[in-house]
């Protein structure tokens, strides 16, 4: 493999995307958001009512999801079937059921399938929780993010308020553990640190520093 892939996994609102995109846009990789793309069949799921025990229709769905990112001044948009759901992905009533949706297999088999597409011949960073252990085991970075919970709880809450969704801070904290336990009990490819990730704690560190450790990581392995 010529491509460099860095993976960057760890639990819910730990500021895995907020590294994973300042070291793309640093390096020059592209930045791939694996749960943009859970968010995004959930969302689907929740819009066509699909039964989650239903092995046929889950499959049915899969079949008619398609998934994309497009690059854009600003930001990357994703689509969803060619409608740009980029904010509507981000409401609490999706993250409040992305994790359950997010374990059954069938739609585990796919996205992997489709993330390891992503990650062919060019240079990524992508972030999840499975991204170092199922996606790309041999990643040749592998960054394994934690907070404390009280950190991860204000920063998703500052979040969504700055985005005018009112949510109490318990609502927050709630969907934060919630979604920690599901995505770490899963059968399929749960939410483990891989062996040999490094592991970066950024409850007392900001951005700046945060990109020094990882870029000194990085400069190590390429
Ligand atoms: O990263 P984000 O918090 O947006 O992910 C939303 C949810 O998608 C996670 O809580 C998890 O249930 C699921 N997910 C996953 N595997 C990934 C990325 C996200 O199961 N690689």
């Amino acid at each position: 493999r010529q491509n460099f892939i860095i993976a960057i996994d760890g639990f819910s609102s730990c500021g895995k995307s907020t590294v994973a995109k300042a070291l793309a846009k640093k390096l020059h990789f592209v930045f791939i958001d694996s749960g943009a793309m859970y968010r995004a069949v959930t969302l689907y799921f929740l819009r066509e009512s699909v039964d989650l025990e239903d092995v046929h229709a889950v499959q049915e769905a899969l079949a008619n999801i398609h998934i994309d990112f497009v690059p854009n001044t600003e930001k990357t948009q994703l689509m969803l079937n060619d409608e740009d759901v980029s904010d509507e992905i981000r409401m609490m009533y999706v993250s409040d059921k992305v994790s359950e949706v997010s374990a059954v297999k069938e739609v585990r088999h796919a996205m992997v399938a489709q993330q390891q597409k992503l990650g062919k011949r060019r240079n990524i960073v992508m972030d999840g929780r499975d991204i170092g252990t199922t996606v790309f085991p041999d990643a040749d970075l592998k960054i394994f993010m934690t907070a404390s919970p009280s950190v991860r709880a204000e920063r998703r809450f500052a979040e969504l308020a700055a985005k005018g969704e009112k949510v109490s801070m318990e609502d927050v904290m709630e969907n934060l553990a919630h979604r920690d336990h599901i995505d770490s009990t899963r059968e399929e490819s749960p939410l483990r640190q891989a062996e040999d990730a490094f592991v970066l704690d950024n409850s007392d560190l900001d951005q700046e520093q945060q990109l020094a450790i990882v870029l000194e990581e990085y400069t190590k392995r390429k």
